[in-house]
């Protein structure tokens, strides 16, 4: 298995080019079930799970053809459609189960196989059945996989109360939502902009949506959805980690494609703990203003609260902060897999179930560290940039499912940084 190293002490200068969206790409694609015309999608990133959800559409039967060493993929579903999803594809990405909702209103019935939880936790999917149960379907649960079943063959419209802002269930429902019979109102949906973005790909496709964006979405359902070209909304999570990049390794770095609108409340706790950020017409330039950030609390909430998926990014930063900082995790139950690995390079985090309080240090030393999780893995690159010494991330498999070429990226704003090849 590869492994990054880092050798800390080098401030940054350059420009960073933040990719597509992952979140956005994982359901925009199960999108292309919903029709039977060709879906392109442009500025797709090219990641691992990019390459799990290809292989899992191509199980159900999509023809998917790439361009721009897969930046362009163009999709299509116009054959049989096989309905099954099979547990030794979905298990390696939660992300799978966003095909339920798109089989189900193509075909009206479908065997997806259970996730099964992860790392940062148990990952339930009963807003989805839930929801998806009050538009008439029939789900049951048998050997870890759902078996689901459209009553009459076709979805109908219905009223669906979330318990939870639930990003995945959300899409789940508004895909199937788009070829019900009538018409669908979901309350308390998730706003992240990749919601944004996969309402704005439906439309395209012929889908009547509006309030995406919004606690309540509305869905009216059609006859039949048809082609389109639509381009990845930019990863604000990549931009958010890259931002912090300068922040921890001093200097300035431009992220470009990056917009203050995708992450207004994590730019927010940046001000707050001093520093700069300034938007231009190609991205956010980034620098901390004095030699030292301010500590700063943070809890996680859906959007447009905190992201979750940049807590532990955040906790890189807060390590180095003068003062003590508390981080709450409030959207999954185990989701501070970095901080042993963090202190063990010397910073001082107690964590006490969902809250983590850490209490800056100046100095962090190198070490070699475990990944666990996609965010936690980039999170001590982030903290090595900084470290004395040598810090080498080990599993960076975690890394490659979320993040184009780290090495390459940071490298090209001075980071001594360098991927090592598994043995
Ligand atoms: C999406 O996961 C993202 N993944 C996650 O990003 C992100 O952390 C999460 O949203 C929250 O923003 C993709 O978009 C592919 P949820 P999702 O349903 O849809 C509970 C990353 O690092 N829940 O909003 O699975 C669940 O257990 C990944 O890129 C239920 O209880 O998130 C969790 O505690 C990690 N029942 C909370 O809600 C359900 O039916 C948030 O889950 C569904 C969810």
């Amino acid at each position: 298995m590869d492994s990054i190293v880092v050798r800390g002490g080098k401030s940054l200068s350059g420009k960073i080019e933040i990719a597509g969206a992952k979140n956005a790409a994982l359901t925009l694609m199960p999108a292309t079930l919903l029709s039977d015309e060709p879906l392109t999608l442009t500025n797709t990133p090219r990641l691992s799970d990019i390459k799990t959800m290809t292989l899992l559409l191509e199980s159900l039967g999509a023809e998917i053809s790439s361009l721009q060493d897969g930046k362009v993929q163009t999709m299509s579903c116009h054959g049989t459609i096989n309905t099954t999803a099979d547990y030794d594809i979905v298990r390696k990405m939660r992300a799978s189960n966003l095909v339920l909702g798109p089989l189900l209103a193509r075909e009206g019935h479908a065997i997806v196989s259970l996730p099964g939880g992860c790392a940062i936790g148990a990952r339930p999917m009963d807003i989805h059945t839930d929801g998806l149960a009050k538009m008439g379907a029939e789900i049951d649960l048998k050997d870890g996989y759902l078996h689901a079943k459209a009553n009459g063959g076709t979805l109908k419209g219905a009223v669906i109360d979330f318990p939870f802002a639930s990003v995945g269930a959300t899409e789940n429902i508004m895909m199937a939502a788009t070829l019900a019979k009538g018409t669908t109102v979901i309350n308390n949906a998730a706003r992240e902009p990749e919601i944004v973005d996969l309402a704005d790909c439906l439309r395209k496709m012929g889908a009547q949506i509006d309030g995406d964006g919004t606690s309540s979405i509305t869905i009216q359902g059609v006859d039949r959805l048809h082609g389109a070209t639509h381009p990845v909304v930019t990863d604000r999570i990549e931009l958010g980690t890259y931002m912090l990049a300068p922040v921890i390794a001093g200097g300035e770095v431009e992220c470009l494609g990056g917009r203050m609108s995708l992450v207004a409340s994590f730019a927010e706790k940046l001000d707050q703990a001093g520093v700069l950020v300034e938007e231009t017409t190609t991205g956010l330039k980034v620098k901390l203003k004095g030699d030292r950030p301010k500590a700063v609390d943070v809890t996680t909430e859906p959007f447009p609260g905190f992201p979750t998926d940049l807590q532990a990014q955040m906790m890189a930063m807060l390590c180095f902060a003068d003062g003590t900082s508390v981080l709450e995790e409030k959207i999954f139950e185990n989701r501070f897999m970095h901080a042993p690995e963090l202190v063990r390079m010397g910073a001082e985090i107690d964590v006490q179930g969902g809250t983590a309080t850490v209490t800056g240090v100046e100095k962090m030393k190198g070490a070699p560290v475990m990944a666990t999780d996609l965010r936690a893995s980039v999170s001590l690159i982030l903290a090595g940039l900084k470290a004395e010494g040598e810090t080498q991330v080990n599993r960076v498999y975690h890394l490659d499912r979320g993040y184009e070429d780290v090495a390459g990226k940071l490298g090209g704003v001075g980071a001594d940084i360098e991927r090592v090849p598994g043995s």
